[in-house]
């Protein structure tokens, strides 16, 4: 606790990272999630991770970012098209310090690279919080059912600043 953590760094994914990301989503979802979510609820979740060749494909379909530590991977997020963020999950041993909004800032930055006008992200009811502080605003509230089970979540969009034209980022 309280000790800081050696700078993350940034890379693209490789095939080769899916059995950790599968990893790091469950232990996001056990470790961060119960107060949203009740047990039944994340194990319906973390299903998605259990088939690791058709998370594994998901990931490479998408621009997905790996947040590594002393070259470890600690966290991910993926941009779904240009302009929807579909997955952002942090190792709850690096949870609340900055990891997370490294991802995004990253995914912001591209995605407008892209000509996206704006993002949106299905947000759980966990990480409302920290994309609200990102700038981004609630449009519409999900009931998903997964596995059986049914999740909320909220719709969310923030407008990307220097989407125009020539305005440099
Ligand atoms: C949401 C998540 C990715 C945040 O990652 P993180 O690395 O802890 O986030 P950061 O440290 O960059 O946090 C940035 C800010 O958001 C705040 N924040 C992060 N998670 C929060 C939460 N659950 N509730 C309230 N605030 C939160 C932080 O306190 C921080 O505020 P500060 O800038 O004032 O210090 C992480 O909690 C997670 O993996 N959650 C479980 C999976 C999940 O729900 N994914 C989202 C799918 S859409």
């Amino acid at each position: 606790m309280g000790q800081a953590l050696p700078k993350p760094g940034l890379r693209p994914f490789l095939p080769a990272d899916v059995p950790m990301l599968a990893a790091i989503f469950v232990a996001a979802i056990e470790g961060l999630t119960g107060d949203d979510y009740s047990v039944a609820q994340q194990e319906a979740w973390t299903h998605a991770a259990e088939d690791e060749e058709a998370f594994g494909k998901k990931l490479a379909g998408q621009l997905t970012l790996i947040a590594t530590i002393q070259n470890a991977p600690v966290g991910f997020a993926s941009l779904k098209g240009t302009d929807h963020i579909d997955m952002l999950y942090v190792h709850p041993s690096v949870a609340g310090q900055g990891v997370g909004s490294m991802l995004v800032d990253a995914l912001e930055k591209l995605a407008g690279a892209r000509g996206a006008k704006h993002l949106t992200v299905d947000a759980s009811d966990t990480a409302e919080a920290f994309f609200k502080k990102r700038g981004y605003t609630a449009k519409q509230r999900n009931t998903v059912s997964l596995n059986g089970e049914w999740l909320a979540n909220t719709t969310m969009q923030k407008a990307l600043a220097g989407a125009g034209p020539g305005v440099p980022t």
